[in-house]
């Protein structure tokens, strides 16, 4: 025990172990009423992981050549030594970080997570979220599989919709005039370093905003505001060791259970984590009859189709569609409410969330969808009340009867 002592003296000497240890765990205060929902950030850290090594794993039988990449994922389901669990584990995992992300995210807007003083976690958020859109589109080229090639189509396309750069826009991302070999290079280049460094980065400065100023909690009560006078720790804090690092613990046995039972029982999930359509091998010549996204574009890729173009062109349809995504960043200014959790919350603002999330699962739905005049119709109406959640925001959010909020967090 002295022996360890001394090595850890003499670390200590030499970098802030112990210190960090303490500032970030041991002696790191979180609110002591954590819910279910405080689970998904940990688990969108587990999921980070679990796609770094897969990946890692996958790059080594991979064939980044648009001759090769179809044979060499089917080889890797076949003839490498587990390569099928690591492919699954990789497939299963992207739509799985979605799933846990956008849990991450209702969270936030529930509990009023994204307002002061907590704006830099909630945008370093979004910018995490527009990387993980990028890096889940580009990998899903990766396989050039029929869905992988029309999919970039439709997406490359949509920038050439951009007046006057348009055409050279599309490209310069495509390095060549259709899809091919040099797209699918710069994709692999891409998805496999330059966007997971991105996402890293990102994360690592989400946790540092996160520790500077403390998380939120169910009630939205600053813990930091009731410190013990002697001591200084906040009184409805409790040490992040053991206490969460155990919680979290809990929610990733559940959270594994579910993988692997996807994983190992449906690891297509009826089509809705591989498409059918990508088990066939690209062919340049064939547009598949129906090309859709995978469901976690899909309330995007419904907006974009629910507006009309204009002159030919689908421009409106890509501006309402990076509109939705760009109001995110803007939210911790246009709420207005005196309160941040939506257990003190007036009817209004819950009646809003509610609406919010029934047009958001409604596109994601409509998005998987064939057009049709019909569910054009709902498209547009769910689209509007999308948008009206941000833009009235600040009206709805003011004038909402609160209920007092609590000096202490409750239970
Ligand atoms: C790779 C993706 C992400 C990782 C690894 C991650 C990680 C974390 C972790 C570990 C926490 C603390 C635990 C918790 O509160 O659940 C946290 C908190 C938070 N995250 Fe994320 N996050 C990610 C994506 C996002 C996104 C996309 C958003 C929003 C757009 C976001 C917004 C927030 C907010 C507002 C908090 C503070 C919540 C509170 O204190 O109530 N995060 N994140």
């Amino acid at each position: 025990m002295a022996a360890m002592e001394k090595l850890m003296g003499w670390i200590d000497d030499r970098f802030p172990l112990t210190a960090t240890y303490k500032a970030h765990l041991s002696e790191y205060y979180a609110p002591k009423n954590f819910n279910f929902w405080y689970f998904f950030g940990s688990l969108a850290l587990l999921v980070l992981v679990l796609q770094i090594v897969t990946g890692i794993f996958l790059t080594m039988n991979y064939k980044p050549d648009s001759e090769l990449a179809f044979a060499s994922v089917e080889y890797i389901m076949r003839d490498v030594d587990w390569g099928w669990l690591i492919r699954y584990m990789h497939s299963t995992g992207a739509s799985m970080f979605f799933v846990v992300v956008y849990l991450h995210m209702f969270r936030g807007l529930m509990y009023g997570s994204y307002r002061k003083p907590r704006e830099l976690i909630w945008i370093f958020g979004v910018l995490i979220y527009l990387a993980l859109m990028a890096e889940a589109f580009l990998g899903y080229l990766l396989p050039w599989g029929q869905m992988s090639f029309w999919g970039a189509q439709v997406i490359v396309n949509l920038f050439a919709a951009v007046p006057f750069i348009g055409d050279d826009l599309s490209i310069w991302i495509r390095g060549d005039y259709v899809i091919s070999d040099a797209t699918l290079n710069r994709f692999f280049a891409f998805h496999v370093i330059a966007l997971p460094l991105v996402l890293l980065a990102l994360v690592a400065v989400h946790l540092v905003a996160l520790h500077e100023v403390g998380s939120n909690n169910p009630d939205g009560v600053e813990i930091k505001k009731n410190k013990d006078p002697k001591t200084g720790i906040p009184l409805d804090g409790i040490p992040f060791h053991p206490y969460y690092t155990v919680k979290d613990i809990v929610g990733v046995i559940v959270f594994l259970m579910v993988f692997s039972a996807i994983v190992f029982f449906g690891p297509e999930m009826g089509g809705y984590f591989l498409e059918a359509n990508n088990f066939i091998p690209a062919d340049p010549l064939k547009t598949p009859p129906h090309i859709a996204p995978l469901w976690y574009f899909t309330p995007f890729y419904a907006i974009l189709r629910a507006v009309p173009p204009m002159f030919g062109s689908q421009f409106p349809g890509v501006v309402a569609m990076g509109l939705s995504i760009v109001l995110l960043f803007f939210l911790p200014w246009l709420d207005r409410g005196k309160v941040k959790s939506i257990r003190y919350r007036g009817p209004i603002y819950k009646a809003f969330l509610a609406a919010f999330i029934v047009s958001f699962v409604g596109l994601g739905y409509l998005g998987l969808l064939p057009s049709t005049p019909v569910a054009t119709i709902f498209a547009q109406v769910f689209s509007v009340i999308y948008f009206l959640f941000f833009l009235l925001m600040p009206w709805y959010t003011s004038i909402d009867k609160t209920k007092p909020e609590p000096e202490r967090v409750t239970g």
